[in-house]
Protein backbone atom coordinates (compact mmCIF):
# COMPACT_ATOMS: atom_id res chain seq x y z
CA UNK A 1 0.00 0.00 0.00
CA UNK A 2 1.48 3.19 -0.90
CA UNK A 3 2.36 5.78 2.10
CA UNK A 4 -0.14 8.49 1.98
CA UNK A 5 -0.59 11.67 3.77
CA UNK A 6 -3.64 10.15 5.03
CA UNK A 7 -1.64 6.75 6.45
CA UNK A 8 0.67 9.01 7.87
CA UNK A 9 -1.69 11.20 10.00
CA UNK A 10 -3.16 7.87 10.81
CA UNK A 11 -0.53 6.26 12.08
CA UNK A 12 0.40 9.24 13.76
CA UNK A 13 -2.66 9.57 15.51
CA UNK A 14 -2.16 6.04 16.61
CA UNK A 15 1.28 6.36 17.84
CA UNK A 16 -0.29 9.29 19.51
CA UNK A 17 -2.73 7.34 21.59
CA UNK A 18 -1.04 4.83 22.68
CA UNK A 19 1.96 7.27 24.48
CA UNK A 20 -1.33 8.75 26.07
CA UNK A 21 -2.44 5.33 27.61
CA UNK A 22 0.95 4.00 28.08
CA UNK A 23 1.77 7.43 30.04
CA UNK A 24 -1.94 7.40 31.92
CA UNK A 25 -1.36 3.11 32.90
CA UNK A 26 1.37 3.64 34.48
CA UNK A 27 0.22 6.99 36.06
CA UNK A 28 -2.91 5.34 37.54
CA UNK A 29 -0.79 1.78 38.23
CA UNK A 30 1.97 3.47 40.61
CA UNK A 31 0.90 4.08 43.91
CA UNK A 32 1.06 7.23 45.92
CA UNK A 33 2.35 5.33 49.22
CA UNK A 34 4.62 3.97 50.72
CA UNK A 35 6.55 7.34 49.88
CA UNK A 36 9.32 6.06 47.63
CA UNK A 37 6.70 4.78 44.97
CA UNK A 38 4.81 8.14 45.86
CA UNK A 39 8.25 10.26 43.98
CA UNK A 40 8.06 7.49 41.13
CA UNK A 41 4.35 8.30 40.33
CA UNK A 42 5.56 11.90 40.76
CA UNK A 43 7.86 11.60 38.24
CA UNK A 44 5.67 9.32 35.90
CA UNK A 45 3.14 12.13 36.21
CA UNK A 46 5.26 14.39 34.03
CA UNK A 47 5.30 12.42 30.97
CA UNK A 48 1.93 14.07 30.92
CA UNK A 49 4.10 16.75 29.19
CA UNK A 50 5.11 14.69 26.31
CA UNK A 51 1.49 14.21 24.67
CA UNK A 52 0.60 17.92 23.91
CA UNK A 53 4.20 19.01 22.68
CA UNK A 54 3.77 15.76 20.11
CA UNK A 55 0.53 17.11 19.33
CA UNK A 56 1.17 20.27 18.93
CA UNK A 57 4.52 19.25 16.37
CA UNK A 58 2.23 17.05 14.15
CA UNK A 59 -1.03 18.59 14.32
CA UNK A 60 -0.72 22.32 14.95
CA UNK A 61 -2.79 24.33 17.59
CA UNK A 62 -5.60 22.21 16.73
CA UNK A 63 -3.80 18.57 17.33
CA UNK A 64 -2.35 20.08 20.68
CA UNK A 65 -5.78 21.76 21.76
CA UNK A 66 -7.59 18.27 21.58
CA UNK A 67 -4.36 16.03 23.12
CA UNK A 68 -3.87 18.48 26.28
CA UNK A 69 -7.65 17.86 26.77
CA UNK A 70 -7.28 14.44 27.18
CA UNK A 71 -4.54 14.73 29.38
CA UNK A 72 -6.38 17.16 31.34
CA UNK A 73 -9.12 14.75 32.01
CA UNK A 74 -6.78 11.76 32.34
CA UNK A 75 -4.84 14.05 35.15
CA UNK A 76 -7.59 15.80 36.81
CA UNK A 77 -9.72 12.16 37.46
CA UNK A 78 -6.99 10.73 39.00
CA UNK A 79 -6.63 14.07 41.10
CA UNK A 80 -10.13 13.71 42.02
CA UNK A 81 -10.20 10.11 43.09
CA UNK A 82 -6.81 10.11 45.08
CA UNK A 83 -7.67 14.05 46.25
CA UNK A 84 -4.43 15.10 48.04
CA UNK A 85 -4.36 16.78 51.38
CA UNK A 86 -1.44 18.84 51.22
CA UNK A 87 -2.29 22.10 49.81
CA UNK A 88 1.53 22.56 48.58
CA UNK A 89 0.76 19.17 46.26
CA UNK A 90 -2.97 20.66 45.11
CA UNK A 91 -0.89 23.66 43.95
CA UNK A 92 1.52 21.52 42.01
CA UNK A 93 -0.73 19.74 40.71
CA UNK A 94 -2.58 22.46 39.83
CA UNK A 95 0.73 24.21 37.97
CA UNK A 96 1.13 20.99 36.08
CA UNK A 97 -2.49 21.04 34.78
CA UNK A 98 -1.55 24.85 33.38
CA UNK A 99 1.80 23.84 32.10
CA UNK A 100 0.54 21.53 29.70
CA UNK A 101 -1.58 24.17 28.68
CA UNK A 102 1.47 26.33 27.81
CA UNK A 103 3.19 23.45 26.34
CA UNK A 104 0.56 22.65 24.30
CA UNK A 105 -0.60 26.00 23.04
CA UNK A 106 2.29 27.99 22.64
CA UNK A 107 4.45 25.11 20.46
CA UNK A 108 1.33 24.62 18.19
CA UNK A 109 0.60 28.27 17.41
CA UNK A 110 4.46 28.06 16.32
CA UNK A 111 4.44 24.98 14.90
CA UNK A 112 1.50 26.65 12.71
CA UNK A 113 3.12 29.49 11.90
CA UNK A 114 6.12 27.55 10.71
CA UNK A 115 4.17 25.62 8.33
CA UNK A 116 2.32 28.55 6.96
CA UNK A 117 5.45 30.03 6.19
CA UNK A 118 6.97 26.89 4.44
CA UNK A 119 3.78 27.34 2.70
CA UNK A 120 4.55 30.67 1.10
CA UNK A 121 8.45 30.04 1.01
CA UNK A 122 7.42 26.80 -1.78
CA UNK A 123 4.76 29.17 -3.32
CA UNK A 124 7.00 31.45 -4.07
CA UNK A 125 9.81 28.78 -5.10
CA UNK A 126 7.38 27.76 -7.51
CA UNK A 127 6.23 31.32 -8.82
CA UNK A 128 9.53 31.89 -9.64
CA UNK A 129 10.18 28.77 -11.69
CA UNK A 130 6.86 29.27 -13.49
CA UNK A 131 7.98 32.44 -14.91
CA UNK A 132 11.67 31.71 -15.47
CA UNK A 133 10.40 28.29 -17.72
CA UNK A 134 7.38 30.28 -19.31
CA UNK A 135 10.14 33.18 -20.52
CA UNK A 136 12.25 30.22 -21.81
CA UNK A 137 8.87 28.57 -23.92
CA UNK A 138 7.81 32.15 -25.38
CA UNK A 139 11.66 32.66 -26.21
CA UNK A 140 11.66 29.17 -28.01
CA UNK A 141 8.28 28.31 -28.96
CA UNK A 142 6.10 31.96 -29.16
CA UNK A 143 4.36 29.90 -26.35
CA UNK A 144 4.38 30.46 -22.56
CA UNK A 145 2.90 27.04 -20.89
CA UNK A 146 4.20 24.14 -22.73
CA UNK A 147 6.29 23.19 -19.70
CA UNK A 148 3.58 23.45 -17.27
CA UNK A 149 1.16 20.94 -19.33
CA UNK A 150 4.04 18.41 -19.79
CA UNK A 151 4.64 18.87 -15.67
CA UNK A 152 1.08 18.30 -15.21
CA UNK A 153 0.83 15.14 -17.81
CA UNK A 154 4.43 14.08 -16.35
CA UNK A 155 2.39 14.30 -12.71
CA UNK A 156 -0.75 12.58 -14.19
CA UNK A 157 1.17 9.04 -15.59
CA UNK A 158 3.70 9.09 -12.13
CA UNK A 159 0.54 8.82 -10.30
CA UNK A 160 -1.47 6.18 -12.80
CA UNK A 161 2.47 4.31 -12.33
CA UNK A 162 1.91 3.92 -8.60
CA UNK A 163 4.35 7.01 -7.68
CA UNK A 164 4.15 8.75 -4.28
CA UNK A 165 3.27 12.49 -3.51
CA UNK A 166 6.56 14.03 -2.95
CA UNK A 167 8.36 12.01 -5.73
CA UNK A 168 5.76 12.71 -7.94
CA UNK A 169 6.24 16.40 -7.24
CA UNK A 170 10.27 16.20 -7.76
CA UNK A 171 9.58 14.79 -11.14
CA UNK A 172 6.84 17.70 -11.63
CA UNK A 173 10.04 20.06 -11.09
CA UNK A 174 12.38 18.04 -13.51
CA UNK A 175 9.30 18.18 -16.36
CA UNK A 176 8.85 22.28 -15.91
CA UNK A 177 12.53 22.79 -15.59
CA UNK A 178 13.67 19.81 -18.58
CA UNK A 179 14.72 22.78 -21.17
CA UNK A 180 16.17 25.02 -18.82
CA UNK A 181 19.41 24.64 -20.71
CA UNK A 182 18.22 25.88 -23.80
CA UNK A 183 19.04 29.54 -22.10
CA UNK A 184 23.05 28.41 -23.24
CA UNK A 185 22.05 28.13 -26.48
CA UNK A 186 22.42 30.97 -29.20
CA UNK A 187 19.47 32.51 -30.85
CA UNK A 188 20.52 31.46 -34.19
CA UNK A 189 20.12 28.06 -33.18
CA UNK A 190 17.72 27.75 -31.10
CA UNK A 191 15.26 29.49 -33.32
CA UNK A 192 16.65 28.72 -36.63
CA UNK A 193 14.01 27.96 -39.03
CA UNK A 194 15.37 25.80 -41.26
CA UNK A 195 17.53 21.98 -40.41
CA UNK A 196 20.06 22.54 -38.30
CA UNK A 197 23.89 21.49 -39.29
CA UNK A 198 25.74 18.91 -37.65
CA UNK A 199 27.69 21.55 -35.92
CA UNK A 200 24.75 23.35 -34.53
CA UNK A 201 23.34 20.15 -33.56
CA UNK A 202 25.69 19.45 -31.65
CA UNK A 203 25.63 22.70 -30.08
CA UNK A 204 21.82 21.92 -29.60
CA UNK A 205 22.33 18.53 -27.93
CA UNK A 206 24.39 20.40 -25.20
CA UNK A 207 21.45 21.38 -23.31
CA UNK A 208 20.66 18.89 -20.93
CA UNK A 209 23.94 19.27 -19.45
CA UNK A 210 23.28 22.80 -19.25
CA UNK A 211 20.35 22.92 -17.27
CA UNK A 212 21.47 20.05 -15.19
CA UNK A 213 24.38 21.99 -14.51
CA UNK A 214 22.04 24.87 -13.87
CA UNK A 215 19.43 22.70 -11.97
CA UNK A 216 21.88 20.60 -9.42
CA UNK A 217 23.08 23.55 -7.63
CA UNK A 218 20.02 24.21 -6.22
CA UNK A 219 19.55 22.03 -3.31
CA UNK A 220 15.39 21.17 -3.27
CA UNK A 221 15.90 20.09 -7.36
CA UNK A 222 18.87 17.84 -6.78
CA UNK A 223 15.99 15.07 -8.25
CA UNK A 224 15.00 17.27 -10.51
CA UNK A 225 18.48 18.07 -12.12
CA UNK A 226 18.55 14.12 -12.54
CA UNK A 227 15.81 14.63 -15.08
CA UNK A 228 16.74 17.62 -16.76
CA UNK A 229 20.05 15.24 -17.61
CA UNK A 230 18.02 12.70 -18.56
CA UNK A 231 15.21 14.25 -20.43
CA UNK A 232 16.58 13.27 -23.99
CA UNK A 233 17.80 9.78 -23.04
CA UNK A 234 15.73 6.83 -25.10
CA UNK A 235 14.73 3.50 -24.01
CA UNK A 236 16.93 1.83 -26.35
CA UNK A 237 20.10 3.71 -25.55
CA UNK A 238 20.15 5.50 -28.58
CA UNK A 239 18.96 8.76 -27.12
CA UNK A 240 21.70 11.98 -25.60
CA UNK A 241 23.68 13.13 -24.20
CA UNK A 242 25.13 9.41 -21.83
CA UNK A 243 23.39 6.97 -24.35
CA UNK A 244 21.41 5.32 -20.89
CA UNK A 245 19.37 2.71 -21.93
CA UNK A 246 16.21 0.90 -20.09
CA UNK A 247 16.14 1.32 -15.82
CA UNK A 248 19.46 3.20 -16.10
CA UNK A 249 17.21 6.31 -17.35
CA UNK A 250 15.60 7.76 -14.46
CA UNK A 251 11.84 7.15 -13.51
CA UNK A 252 11.04 10.70 -13.99
CA UNK A 253 12.86 11.24 -17.42
CA UNK A 254 10.83 7.93 -19.19
CA UNK A 255 7.42 9.36 -17.53
CA UNK A 256 8.63 13.10 -18.98
CA UNK A 257 9.49 11.45 -22.75
CA UNK A 258 5.80 9.87 -23.06
CA UNK A 259 4.18 13.30 -21.77
CA UNK A 260 6.55 15.37 -23.84
CA UNK A 261 5.82 13.84 -27.22
CA UNK A 262 1.87 13.86 -26.46
CA UNK A 263 2.04 17.85 -25.86
CA UNK A 264 4.29 18.19 -29.06
CA UNK A 265 2.09 16.32 -30.59
CA UNK A 266 -1.32 17.75 -29.58
CA UNK A 267 0.07 20.98 -29.61
CA UNK A 268 -0.30 23.70 -32.28
CA UNK A 269 3.18 24.75 -34.01
CA UNK A 270 3.86 27.18 -36.09
CA UNK A 271 5.00 24.52 -39.22
CA UNK A 272 2.20 22.22 -38.26
CA UNK A 273 -1.44 22.06 -36.37
CA UNK A 274 -2.13 19.68 -33.69
CA UNK A 275 -3.35 15.91 -33.84
CA UNK A 276 -6.21 14.20 -32.34
CA UNK A 277 -5.74 11.80 -29.11
CA UNK A 278 -5.92 8.59 -31.27
CA UNK A 279 -3.24 9.82 -33.77
CA UNK A 280 -0.91 10.96 -30.77
CA UNK A 281 -1.67 7.58 -28.71
CA UNK A 282 -0.83 5.90 -31.93
CA UNK A 283 2.23 7.15 -32.50
CA UNK A 284 3.35 6.67 -28.97
CA UNK A 285 2.61 3.03 -28.78
CA UNK A 286 4.85 2.93 -32.15
CA UNK A 287 7.70 4.17 -30.07
CA UNK A 288 7.16 1.77 -27.38
CA UNK A 289 10.43 0.16 -26.61
CA UNK A 290 12.51 2.08 -28.94
CA UNK A 291 11.66 5.60 -27.41
CA UNK A 292 9.77 4.68 -24.72
CA UNK A 293 9.30 2.49 -21.84
CA UNK A 294 6.76 0.41 -22.87
CA UNK A 295 5.94 0.29 -19.35
CA UNK A 296 4.77 3.78 -18.63
CA UNK A 297 3.63 3.20 -22.10
CA UNK A 298 1.05 0.82 -21.34
CA UNK A 299 0.46 3.36 -18.42
CA UNK A 300 -0.19 6.47 -20.58
CA UNK A 301 -2.74 4.72 -22.64
CA UNK A 302 -4.91 3.28 -19.23
CA UNK A 303 -5.39 6.90 -18.87
CA UNK A 304 -8.65 8.29 -20.04
CA UNK A 305 -8.59 11.18 -22.94
CA UNK A 306 -10.38 13.35 -20.86
CA UNK A 307 -8.67 13.40 -18.40
CA UNK A 308 -5.64 14.75 -20.39
CA UNK A 309 -7.45 16.97 -22.29
CA UNK A 310 -8.39 18.40 -19.30
CA UNK A 311 -5.45 19.60 -18.28
CA UNK A 312 -4.73 20.85 -21.98
CA UNK A 313 -8.17 23.00 -21.50
CA UNK A 314 -6.53 24.16 -18.14
CA UNK A 315 -2.94 25.10 -19.95
CA UNK A 316 -4.46 26.87 -22.93
CA UNK A 317 -2.27 29.40 -24.64
CA UNK A 318 -2.95 32.42 -25.51
CA UNK A 319 -2.59 33.33 -29.25
CA UNK A 320 0.45 34.93 -30.89
CA UNK A 321 -1.53 38.37 -30.83
CA UNK A 322 -2.75 38.47 -27.14
CA UNK A 323 1.06 37.03 -26.27
CA UNK A 324 2.71 40.45 -28.16
CA UNK A 325 -0.17 42.48 -26.55
CA UNK A 326 0.43 41.26 -22.87
FE1 LIG B 1 15.13 19.30 -24.46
Amino acid sequence: MPVTKQNRSRNKIILLAGVIVTIAMLHYLTPTEPHHYHKIHIILRKLYFLPPVIAAAWFGLRGAIIATTIVTVLFSLHAVLDWPGNYMEQANQLGELAGFWLVGLIPGWLFDRQRSLLLDLAKANEETLTGLVSALDLRERNTRLHSQRVREYTELIARRYGVDESTRREIGFGALLHDVGKIAVPDQILLKPGELTDQEWIEMRKHPEAGYRIVKRIRFLEDAAEIVHAHHEWYDGNGYPRGLKGDAIPLGARLFMVADVYDALTSNRPYRSSVTYEEAAAEIRALSGSHFDPVIVDTFMSIAPEQLQKIAGRYQDAGQSDLLAG
